[in-house]
């Protein structure tokens, strides 16, 4: 568990389900993530996040706002998954859309960020996502993370005219 001013990121409940499921359909939040997640797939990426934690000491926390226990989103730092041309930890988040333009996802990534540099002492930390999301390019930005071109890549899951193919890629290292 990781304490911020406001936030906690924590272990993952069953009571985090429904509202997980929530925020994943919500059209806003699933539109920079490839697309709404069913119930079932949300609830999947909750199991893939806590095998995750249990492992390595860290992953896709539950991210839960201390002053009325709400559950507000994910945020950690995974090994990078499927068929990406990138190798290592990604630092991820995503967030419900009424918590968005607080500072939630600045304060969450920034102590996510610390744990996986400083306690976990990862090598470096990668961040990505389209070329288009100015949201969580400028999250990425303002944790201190450097924008490293040579890595950017076009999303292999999406088709060559997607919008949101071109990705970019942040760093932060030892
Ligand atoms: C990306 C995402 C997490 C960013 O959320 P966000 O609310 O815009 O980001 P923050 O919580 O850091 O808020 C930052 C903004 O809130 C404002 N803000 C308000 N109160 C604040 C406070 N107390 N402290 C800091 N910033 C505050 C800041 O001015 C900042 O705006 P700026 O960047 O224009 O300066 C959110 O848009 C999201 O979940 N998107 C969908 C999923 C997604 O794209 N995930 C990433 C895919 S790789």
């Amino acid at each position: 568990m990781i304490r911020t001013p406001r936030l906690s990121l924590r272990s993952w409940r069953d009571d985090d389900r429904d509202p997980f499921a929530v925020i994943n359909a919500d059209p806003e939040v699933a539109y920079w993530l490839g697309g709404a997640l069913s119930p079932e797939r949300s609830s999947a990426s909750i199991n893939r996040y806590m095998t995750c934690i249990e492992r390595m000491g860290f992953g896709r926390w539950a991210l839960e706002r201390r002053d009325d226990y709400t559950l507000i989103g994910a945020v950690g730092i995974m090994p990078v998954l499927g068929d990406l041309p990138l190798d290592g930890f990604e630092l991820g988040w995503r967030l419900s859309r009424q918590s968005w333009g607080q500072g939630y996802a600045r304060e969450a990534a920034a102590a996510a960020l610390q744990y996986g540099l400083k306690k976990a002492k990862l090598k470096e930390v990668l961040a990505f996502t389209s070329e288009k999301n100015v949201r969580s390019i400028r999250v990425m930005e303002a944790i201190g993370m450097a924008r490293d071109p040579a890595r950017d890549f076009d999303h292999p899951s999406l088709e060559p005219d997607h919008p949101l193919r071109r990705h970019v890629v942040y760093v932060a290292a030892n």
